[in-house]
This record gives C-alpha cells, structure tokens and sequence, in this order.
C-alpha cells in the first residue's frame, strides 16, 4: 500500500498490512496534534505545501477536516465549499479542465462530489495527486480509513470482533468503504436493515461471511461495534421515499441497555433520530471522537501522500 504522490480514490487501494502500518503514523500524528492543540507548537511537516477542497456537495466535517489537517501541518488550503454554484461548473467546464487548473495551484485536492466516479474523472486529468471526499454512493475511503482506526484505536483489535452495522447499507458510501476496510481482518458482520435498503451484492460477495438481520434489538447484545448511519436521504427518489424507512433503527438508550459495556457507538454524522442525543453521554459513544481521529487520520495521509517521514 503506497501512498507517495497517487490518488486517493478508493478503499479497494488498501490491503491489511498497509493499513496497520498506516495506523502507527496516525498514533503519531496524535502527538503532533496535541502538540499543536495544547502547547501551541506548530508542526511544519507540510510547510510550503497548499490544499485545494473542491466540495460539489455539502460537507461539515470531512472538508474542515482536511483543511484542519493540513493547517494543523504548517500547509495552507484553497477552498471552494460550494462548486454546482460558485466555480466555472457553472459556465459548464469540464472535470478534465478542473482538474487540470486547479492541479496548476495546489499539491494536492480533497474533492466530493454526488456522483459515482466523478473524482476518479477529476484524478485522470490532474497533475497533483486526488483524494475522495466522497462520490456519490460509491466510496469515501478517509472516512473508512477514520472509523476503522477508531475501532483499532478503542478496541486494540480488529480480528475477532463482532461488527454490527446498522441502517442504510444500500446508499451509505460510509458504510460500503467500513466493509471494504474491515473484510482484511477477521470480523464478524452484522448487517442491521430493511430489506429493501440492504448491503449491495458487490459488497456482500466482497465481505464473505455475514448475518442479515432486520431488528437491532435481537443482536444488539451480540455487537462489539455498533456502527450506524443516517437514511441517506439525498440518494432516493425522492424525500417521501426515504421516509418510509425513518425510524426503523434508533440507537436508543434503552436498547443501549442490553449492549455489551465495552460495546463501542460510531457514526460518521451528521445524525438524525437514528442517534438521539439522550446517549452522547453513555462513555459508550465515540463518535465525537471520530472527528479527531479524522484530523490525525487525513494528517497522516497527507505526510505519506508527501513522503514526509515523521
Ligand atoms: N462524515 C461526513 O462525511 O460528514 P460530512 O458530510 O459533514 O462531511
């Protein structure tokens, strides 16, 4: 798994002894954000170097979370949160010449966009390398990359776990890049969904081995993760359809009651009722630690993408 000067576009680029060797930089990169965070000290490990965040779709923590990252680093960013409107989309460039200007300014780009593909089309032309923030239903390997770190980081282990993951499985990008991720080590799946929003074939053939179930509550008491994630509300037909499934899975306190006590809670956010707030408070619940993982996560990234040793 190399990382220096390519593209980051999908999760299918990692195999499992990359990923745990990658993991070690990111415990290293902690050190460097506390660093930062709590002494004032600024890192320099990409000084000189510049971000362009090219966001087609909206975006509240994976876009400040590279550009935190590579602030945090001593680089600096050129962003564009809002390109459907405000770039030269407009005026119908294509991704060829985009890819190809902005790669003239920047060294590198985190660009999202709501179709499948559409970075990997930016990539093609780009002179810098590119990284997926998020195509459509397709992929968004950092956030793979954060969540399976965040498991490996509270569990100390990835291999025997029992994962349950819960909700949309159909259109969650999120979800299709965890399973992408976390077939390299030996854990037990759980797929928690309604029928009609379950984990595409691909995917399932990808994964081997897994149990399908339709209500949380009768595994809930088997899972060492409880991964869950919003209806995706953006990738129906239309809003009316995604209500039919609104409140079918709702990590609850009292479900929260015949979890394991070691059990773990993720979810890349934002969240809706599948996520009340009543357990932000259960030490059980992770998720706002995912948000800081993320900046060690694309910080260690950006160091590998750089050749820059730490
Ligand atoms: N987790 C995640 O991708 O969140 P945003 O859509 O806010 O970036």
């Amino acid at each position: 798994m190399k990382f220096k000067g390519q593209h980051i576009l999908s999760t299918k680029q990692f195999d499992k002894n990359g990923l745990l060797a990658f993991f070690e930089v990111v415990k290293k990169m902690e050190k460097v954000l506390e660093d930062a965070v709590i002494h004032g000290k600024q890192s320099k490990l990409c000084e000189g170097k510049i971000l362009a965040t090219l966001f087609y779709e909206p975006s509240t923590r994976t876009r400040f979370s590279f550009e935190t990252a590579m602030l945090r680093l001593g680089g600096r960013v050129i962003s564009n949160f809002d390109m459907l409107k405000t770039s030269s989309a407009v005026k119908m460039e294509t991704l060829f010449d985009t890819g190809k200007v902005v790669s003239q300014m920047a060294d590198v780009i985190a660009m999202r966009h709501p179709e499948v593909g559409s970075v990997a089309e930016l990539a093609r032309f780009s002179d810098v390398p590119v990284i997926n923030a998020g195509d459509g239903s397709g992929d968004h390997p950092t956030q793979g990359l954060l969540d399976v770190y965040t498991i490996w980081k509270e569990k100390r282990k990835l291999n025997g776990l029992t994962v349950g993951i819960i909700g949309d499985l159909k259109h969650s990008r999120v979800f299709h890049s965890q399973c992408e991720i976390l077939k390299f080590f030996n854990v037990n799946f759980v797929l928690i969904s309604p029928k009609a929003l379950s984990l595409p074939d691909k995917f399932k053939k990808e994964i081997g081995k897994f149990v399908e179930v339709e209500d949380l509550s009768k595994v809930i008491d088997d899972l060492d993760v409880i991964s869950v994630n919003r209806i995706q509300t953006e990738r129906f037909q239309s809003e009316k359809e995604a209500e039919k499934f609104r409140g079918k899975f709702v990590v609850s306190s009292s479900i929260m009651k015949k979890a394991k006590k070691d059990a773990i809670i993720l979810c890349p956010l934002p969240r809706r009722e599948e996520l009340p707030m009543e357990i932000d408070n259960d030490p059980r619940a992770k998720y706002f630690e995912q948000i800081k993982n993320g900046v060690c996560v694309r910080m260690a990234l950006f160091c590998e993408i750089f050749g820059v040793t730490v």
